[in-house]
């Protein structure tokens, strides 16, 4: 039996516009009392349109209780106003998407995915919890699309301190690289205790990374597709858990794991990470074609530049995987960036000016390289693009002659040296 859409909204008309807008399928309710005593009777409603009249605590409550009690059933949430905050406050309650009140189209998607999902489900019980979820058709993982032997490109984002720019750069360049769906391009947050992508894009994620601890050792592409949220430029992520004690359960191994599946399946795997070494880290650069250095014009970061390509380097990683990008390039701090490339010994490949309209973009919730693709910050970020990454996507096979299979030996000998000697990061 399939399951029905379910529309609630104290006002019922405006229940019963949400219900003929997505095609004029599902039961309508004026009151969350009501609703409940359905779901009890009906086990296999897929999705719960809550309107605009559904105050947003008790919106929260539902799917909160939704997520634990009935995980197949997926709650939308339609507003008058989407803002940050609410959507921090619905990815953590649960709610599997939120759409404004005059996105028609989005709402309708919004249901249709909720159903594939929920289907997918009740083939495979206990998905979200440890098993598989079938691929959406054309969603990126779904098996016929993928070209054997494809090796993504994988670049880290990485910088030993915070607040250089890192989400920044990591988000745009994902986007610039998806270039509106031409490449398969996913972004991974392995900032796995803040990790902040999915704010900084305005997703609302079903799943985070956390959800694949259960499965470890039995990550194969459809599994991981059931991680993946997908945002409106085409790409796909996966997010960082919610709860930041999540972090701790996350291993090395699973992220080896998961990045091997990923690769297969994407043409650029793009790295967010948090501002130190660690085990988790050390897994991502074992397979990362370039590790992108992002250092700001100030002293604090030029020394732990210094201290993070003496640790790179001293762990192996060669020199050539290394590119320098200097964020807010032209702040009138003191420090050129011929200073900054003669301590670090190294050309800039990116220059990226300081602009207010950076901070504005992420508080919109759309990367700067989509809200305004010919801003100066967006063209240096498709310029690093273009420049530094189209050429390897080719020749992907160096990375195989550099590494062999033994890579994860490699890797391994690597993190007994981060045993021995843990870099400052502060
Ligand atoms: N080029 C820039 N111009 C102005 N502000 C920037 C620029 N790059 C980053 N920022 C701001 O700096 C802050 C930190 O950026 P973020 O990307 O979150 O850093 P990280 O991920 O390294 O901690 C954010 O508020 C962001 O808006
Ligand atoms: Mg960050």
């Amino acid at each position: 039996m399939t399951g029905m859409p379910l529309f609630c909204d104290p006002d019922l008309t405006v229940a019963d516009t949400l219900r003929v807008s997505t095609g004029g399928v599902g039961v309508v309710f004026a009151d969350l009392g009501s609703l409940r005593d359905h779901l009890l009777e009906v086990p296999d409603d897929d999705t719960l349109v809550l309107g605009p009249g559904v105050l947003d605590d008790e919106a929260f409550a539902v799917a909160d209780y939704m997520r634990v009690h009935r995980p197949s059933l997926g709650v939308v949430l339609v507003r008058r106003e989407v803002t940050t905050p609410l959507l921090q406050e619905a990815l953590r309650s649960g709610v599997r998407e939120v759409v404004h009140e005059r996105d028609a189209l989005g709402l309708g998607t919004a249901v249709q995915r909720s159903a594939h999902l929920a289907a997918a489900m009740r083939n495979q019980p206990g998905a979200l919890n440890g098993a598989a979820v079938h691929p959406q058709a054309g969603s990126p993982l779904s098996p016929p699309q993928g070209v054997p032997g494809r090796k993504a490109t994988v670049v880290t984002v990485f910088a030993a301190k915070g607040g250089c720019g890192k989400t920044t750069l990591a988000t745009n360049l994902a986007v610039a690289l998806a270039d509106r769906g031409r490449a398969r391009v996913c972004i991974v947050d392995l900032d796995l205790a803040f990790g902040d992508v999915a704010i900084t894009m305005h997703l609302v994620p079903s799943n985070t990374i956390a959800d694949a601890v259960p499965l470890n050792g039995k990550l194969d592409p459809t599994a991981v597709e059931a991680l993946l949220t997908h945002h409106s430029s085409g790409l796909s992520a996966v997010v960082a858990p919610t709860e930041p004690s999540a972090a701790e359960q996350i291993s090395p191994g699973l992220i080896s794991h998961l990045l091997e599946v990923l690769r297969a399946e994407f043409d650029y795997v793009v790295i967010d990470t948090p501002p130190s070494f660690d085990d988790q880290i050390l897994a991502a650069l074992d397979v990362s074609d370039v590790i992108a250095l992002v250092v700001t014009p100030d002293v604090p970061a030029l020394k732990n530049l210094k201290i993070a390509i003496e640790t790179l380097t001293e762990l192996g990683y060669p020199a050539d995987r290394l590119r320098l990008v200097l964020n807010r390039a032209d702040a009138k701090v003191g420090i050129t960036h011929a200073e900054v490339e003669r301590t670090a010994r190294m050309p800039c490949s990116a220059q990226i000016p300081s602009s207010r309209d950076v901070p504005a973009s992420i508080n919109r919730g759309v990367p700067i390289v989509l809200d305004d693709p010919r801003h100066g910050v967006s063209q240096a970020i498709r310029q690093f693009a273009s420049s530094q990454l189209p050429q390897l996507a080719s020749s992907l096979d160096r990375y195989t002659q550099v590494n062999g299979h033994t890579g994860h030996d490699a890797g391994t000998q690597r993190r007994g040296l981060m045993k021995k000697r843990r870099p400052r990061t502060s």
